[in-house]
């Protein structure tokens, strides 16, 4: 296993794509918060939903990556927007516990994260949110698999999502109302190798920081050219269907 940094302008090409399922989480959140806790809050991108959804509410992000973080500090303008390096799977609140915990697109990246869910959850006084990707078994993903082992590289980091109803199982318990959905978005891509550039700022990265150079460029042209294949630009775009799953579990 190799661990891989985050490139944030990269991962902001697609920015919209990737904020709706985060706004369909939230449409999803019932009721007021004060305080709220955004676990893999990346460079801040969650806080203007967030802040939409919660007016008033103390918002404060918590990511792995020191980079990120340095980032929402120097571009987050929220006064009531705080952030901090941590390790979403030993994070636990220190004081009182927020009102809501929220997670967008990161517990993909903790193995074996679904055991730590209801103490996650235990941990917010009104309700606790995810939302992971669940493509990984696409074309994109199988496709970056047997490329990367053309070139040697077998052993990066995979993701670990499990089925939706994994996560219901999870986080059902007394006292908790739990909902649980997915969606396949068709994102319309534009632009040459569209869905290479969208996969580079994700799910590509550990096996693109493992080469360099050449390797690296020859990797990139093989890894296009199947792509180009398995999701063929059309005249409006390139579709490139998305999966993702849901989960809100809510104290009674
Ligand atoms: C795909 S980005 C999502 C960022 C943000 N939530 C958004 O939706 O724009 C995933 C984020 O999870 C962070 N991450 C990965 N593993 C983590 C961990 N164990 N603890 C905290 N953050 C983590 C990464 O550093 C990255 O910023």
């Amino acid at each position: 296993m190799t661990s891989h940094r985050w490139d944030p302008s990269q991962y902001l090409r697609y920015g919209d794509e990737r904020t709706r399922p985060f706004l369909d989480l939230l449409a999803r959140i019932p009721g007021d918060a004060r305080t709220v806790v955004d676990l893999g809050c990346g460079r801040g991108n969650d806080v203007a939903p967030l802040r939409a959804r919660w007016p008033e509410a103390a918002i404060h992000g918590v990511d792995s990556s020191e980079e990120m973080i340095v980032r929402a500090r120097a571009d987050v303008a929220d006064p009531k927007a705080t952030f901090e390096t941590g390790d979403a799977a030993t994070w636990r609140p220190a004081g009182e516990r927020p009102d809501v915990i929220v997670s967008n697109a990161m517990y993909q990246w903790i193995d074996r994260h679904i055991d730590l869910l209801p103490a996650v959850a235990d941990g917010a006084a009104h309700a606790f949110a995810l939302q992971v990707p669940g493509n990984q078994d696409a074309p994109s993903h199988a496709l970056l698999a047997s490329v990367a082992a053309e070139f040697g590289v077998t052993d990066f980091r995979r993701v670990d999502v499990r089925d939706p109803a994994e996560y219901l199982a999870a986080l059902q318990r007394p006292g908790w109302d739990v909902d649980v959905w997915e969606t396949t978005y068709l994102h319309v891509l534009q632009g040459e190798d569209a869905v290479f550039e969208w996969i580079a700022g994700t799910g590509a990265r550990p096996v693109l920081s493992r080469l360099e150079g050449v390797e690296r460029e020859a990797f990139v042209e093989r890894y296009k050219a199947e792509l180009r294949i398995a999701y063929p630009p059309q005249d409006f775009g390139t579709v490139l269907p998305f999966r993702r799953i849901f989960a809100v579990a809510v104290r009674r």
